[in-house]
């Protein structure tokens, strides 16, 4: 891994950095770029706008690695209030949420994550739309499609992220290229150890594209998230390929990352979906968006000095 990326990561963890950079009121444009605010409105007007242009939303209320039970539980009402202000402002039609599945208390107990994540299902599916469950560490990966497994026998839209960067990445697609799988491929966010996924980049690079054929090729919805202009090509020559139906597809994107090119691809006839955060635990969020480009680092710690 960059070892500028690995030191950015490594200072997300640092409880001093974190309060250095949380006190930064996240009025600053710098953190609005990545992250819609900090209550259901901020959320709500973020939608809306997004969707008056055309493209959906999934919406993340930010928070993880709960070890807490009734901050586990205020996570899942977070996700219901949301929900009811969505349904509120008719946006479930282009709007589903996107759940940590620690955020619910899977480092605590997974029966209670399990749980939590039915009672978000529950009320999503009442509202007409749908849960994507997010992809933590290499850990968590074997529990979370455990817990997806359950929760789609019941809520059968229920989606899955699958980790390109992950070894055993290509054989989950396999497993879950089935008919009515939502699956959102992306490359992977944490610092992982070589014994369970690829170091180098473009090793990243052509797993995702084995997993892009595996996911075409099947009879599922496959949902692919990344910005990179390269694998796009790649994704949306392959769909053609595949015969792959305008709407059977969906580009998705980070909120803030190449909005230029969101817009572009929907104005082309694709399916884009905007991954939204919101919420006051921003900060392992934005660093971890950070850790993915560096040269977002220079941007904003000018801002920060600037406007202090
Ligand atoms: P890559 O990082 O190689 O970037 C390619 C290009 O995109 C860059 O050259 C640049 O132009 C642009 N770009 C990328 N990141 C940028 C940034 N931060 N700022 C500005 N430009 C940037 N991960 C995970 O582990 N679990 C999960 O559940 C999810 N969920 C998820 C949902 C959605 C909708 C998206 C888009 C991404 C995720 N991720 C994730 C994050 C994902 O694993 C990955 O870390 C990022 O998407 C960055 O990877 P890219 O594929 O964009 O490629």
């Amino acid at each position: 891994m960059n070892p500028l990326r690995s030191l950015i990561l490594a200072a997300a963890g640092n409880d001093t950095i974190a309060s250095l950079v949380a006190t930064a009121p996240l009025s600053r444009d710098v953190v609005r770029r990545f992250v819609a605010g900090e209550r259901d409105s901020d959320a709500v007007a973020v939608t809306e706008r997004l969707v008056g242009a055309g493209l959906d939303v999934t919406l993340d209320h930010l928070g993880e690695d709960t070890t807490d039970v009734a901050q586990a539980d205020t996570t899942v009402r977070a996700y219901l209030s949301l929900l009811d202000a969505l349904d509120a402002t008719g946006l479930t039609a282009h709007a589903e949420v996107s759940v940590k599945l620690s955020a619910v208390g899977q480092k605590l107990d997974e029966r209670l994550a399990g749980d939590n994540a039915a009672t978000i299902a529950a009320a999503a599916e009442r509202v007409g739309t749908t849960v994507t469950l997010d992809m933590e560490d290499h850990t968590t990966t074997d529990s979370t499609l455990g817990i997806l497994a359950d929760l789609r026998a019941e809520y059968p839209k229920t989606g899955a992220v699958l980790q390109a960067y992950l070894r055993r990445t290509e054989g989950d697609c396999r497993d879950l290229a089935g008919a009515g799988s939502r699956v959102r491929l992306c490359k992977g966010a944490y610092a992982e150890p070589e014994t369970v996924a690829f170091p180098d980049p473009h090793q990243v690079d052509l797993s995702y594209v084995r997993c892009v054929n595996v996911l075409l090729a099947g009879q599922g919805y496959p949902m692919f998230a990344t910005h990179d202009p390269r694998l796009i090509r790649v994704i949306d020559e392959r769909a053609r390929w595949y015969d792959r139906k305008p709407g059977s597809v969906e580009f998705q994107m980070l909120y803030g990352i190449r909005p230029d090119e969101q817009r572009r691809l929907a104005a082309e006839g694709n399916k884009v979906r905007v991954y939204v955060p919101y919420g006051v635990q921003w900060y392992g969020y934005l660093m971890r968006r950070l850790a993915e480009r560096p040269a977002n680092l220079g941007f904003f710690l000018r801002a920060l000095a600037t406007k202090s």
